[in-house]
């Protein structure tokens, strides 16, 4: 199997999750657009979608699934998203699509994290993928100071401005071993928006496609 067909297995078999009548988070990716694909085909029995980000609105919306905002929403059983890595405790690194900071309030507000994924995204250690960051653009150059504080390499994302107005710094060299740690200090640094590891709301659920089917990993 191509890893785009491993990529829509896991979206597909995503939908076992998604219970009658609610609203579903969206996240954001080509593996969370294999969701949008198939959740497109049982649109008759969901209210509607909340989204990670402006790309994942339009595709919801041009197949006619009604996306809400956030704040008008009380409850969200589901948030469905991709991942760059995924350790064994369910712990992630997200932001190559440079959508962080939405995925992690959308996932913050769901009872559940469903992650999809293909076989290549399972590591033991993260940090292999450059971890990105969200920073306030007027921040960067002092962001990237603390980052080498921290042992990473910084690198700014040419060209790239996030669905919030922010710019992303990639930050490569690191052996993350202590995610909830290493989340916390790159939160405290002043000028940083949101980082992309997803320890202290990791997932519940991974859906790993592999070459023997869709793995269930809790
Ligand atoms: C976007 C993300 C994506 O979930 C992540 O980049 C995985 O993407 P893909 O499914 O295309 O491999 O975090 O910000």
């Amino acid at each position: 199997m191509t890893q785009n067909e491993l990529k829509e297995a896991v979206g597909r078999a995503a939908i076992a999750y998604i219970p009658d009548d609610c609203i579903v988070g969206v996240g954001t990716g080509s593996t969370a657009n294999y969701f949008i694909d198939a959740l497109a085909e049982i649109k008759g029995r969901i209210k509607g979608a909340v989204s990670s980000s402006e790309a994942s609105v339009a595709r919801l919306k041009s197949h006619g699934i009604p996306v809400y905002e956030l704040n008008t929403v009380d409850e969200l059983p589901v948030y469905v998203d991709g991942a760059d890595e995924i350790n064994h405790q369910l712990q992630m690194i997200k932001g190559g699509g440079a959508a962080l900071t939405r995925e992690k309030i959308v996932a913050a507000v769901a009872d559940k994290f469903i992650c999809i994924a293909d076989e290549s995204k399972l590591v033991d250690i993260l940090g292999n993928f450059p971890l990105p960051v969200e920073v306030i653009p007027m921040a960067r150059s002092y962001v990237a100071r603390e980052i080498v504080k921290l042992g990473g390499h910084p690198a700014y994302r040419e060209g790239v401005i996030t669905d919030n107005g922010n710019i992303i710094i990639d930050v490569h060299g690191l052996q993350i071993t202590q995610a909830n740690d290493l989340e916390s200090k790159l939160n405290q640094i002043v000028g940083v928006v949101t980082n992309g590891i997803f320890a202290h709301r990791r997932a519940d659920v991974l859906l790993l496609g592999t070459a023997n089917g869709v793995k269930t990993i809790k």
